[in-house]
């Protein structure tokens, strides 16, 4: 159903990688709910994913960009206002990529040219996204600029790896730039903190099935879906929350509120909770 909660607002949504992508479901959404918007991705996710699928269903151009590198994005974003007729009204950030994640390195063991590289990614592009648009004044008034992050950025979660360091940065960046955006341009600058989501960087978490299961029974109201997330995300870029920002915005069925629920300590007390099951420190 759609309310034309973005009728006339103008974006980029960059990290549509196929279907299952958070950021495909919110263009779907943010089409539906009359934005317009351009797409983009790394070089290679372009070549190996569907974005230009996605482009073709919203009417739309795809423009390659790195979101490590400044030219990239400076190319993005003017190129953007172009295809768009105006200035930007919302932009998502939804990338994350760990090397030590992908090669398995352990958080004692990592590698810390990859480490650079998750940090990079998945965090500071944040900051290139925000400093490039500030620097060629592409944001309208109120804009909204949300980036996707995970509940590893407060506690700790078996497998998450570097990928918590980069969340907590991610989270830290909106802050410090939401202040400096807020104050001279009324841009607000947010972080949500979704569920854990069977999508291609999910899946390439340890052990995520498990991990979906868990905080699934954890969370009083279940696991937020892409889908949900998507909805979220209309609203945070719609003029219904114009106060909002420097927040990082759970959306995660009240896992992280929760500490334990009575079918966790079920369990608990049918396993077997005092057998070691990794004495030798390999997995954990
Ligand atoms: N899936 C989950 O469980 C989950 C939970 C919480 C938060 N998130 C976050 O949601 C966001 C989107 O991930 P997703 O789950 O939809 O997975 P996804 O694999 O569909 O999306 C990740 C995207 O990042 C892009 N990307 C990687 N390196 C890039 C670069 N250098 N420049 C530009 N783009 C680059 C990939 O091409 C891909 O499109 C990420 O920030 C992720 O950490 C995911």
């Amino acid at each position: 159903m759609s309310y034309n909660l973005l009728k006339g607002k103008r974006g980029i949504i960059f990290g549509a990688l196929n279907e299952h992508s958070i950021a495909w479901k919110v263009a779907e959404r943010a089409y539906e709910e009359g934005a317009i918007f351009t797409l983009t991705n790394v070089p290679i996710a372009l070549r190996m994913g569907d974005t230009q699928l996605l482009a073709e269903k919203c009417n739309t151009e795809v423009i390659p960009a790195d979101a490590v590198n400044l030219e990239d994005l400076e190319h993005l974003i003017i190129r953007s206002m172009e295809v768009l007729g105006g200035k930007l009204d919302f932009i998502l950030h939804s990338i994350g990529m760990s090397p030590n994640v992908r090669k398995g390195r352990h958080y004692s063991d990592l590698d810390y040219d990859f480490l650079a590289k998750t940090l990079d990614v998945s965090a500071l592009s944040f900051h290139k996204v925000l400093q490039t648009a500030r620097k060629l004044d592409a944001l309208n008034q109120w804009s909204s600029v949300l980036a996707l992050s995970y509940v590893a950025a407060q506690r700790t979660f078996y497998g998450y790896n570097d990928m918590a360091d980069a969340k907590s940065l991610l989270e830290s960046i909106a802050r410090s730039f939401g202040y400096i955006y807020g104050r001279e341009r009324n841009v607000r600058i947010n972080t949500i903190s979704q569920s854990p989501t069977p999508t291609t960087a999910g899946n390439g978490i340890k052990m995520f099935d498990s991990l979906l299961d868990f905080s699934e029974r954890m969370s009083p109201l279940g696991n937020a879906t892409a889908d949900e997330c998507a909805d979220y995300c209309i609203v945070m870029f719609s003029d219904l929350t114009r106060k909002v920002t420097m927040q990082n915005l759970f959306h995660d069925g009240g896992f992280s509120s929760m500490g334990m629920s009575l079918r966790a300590m079920e369990q608990y007390n049918r396993g077997n909770c005092d057998e070691e099951v990794d004495p030798d420190h390999k997995y954990d």
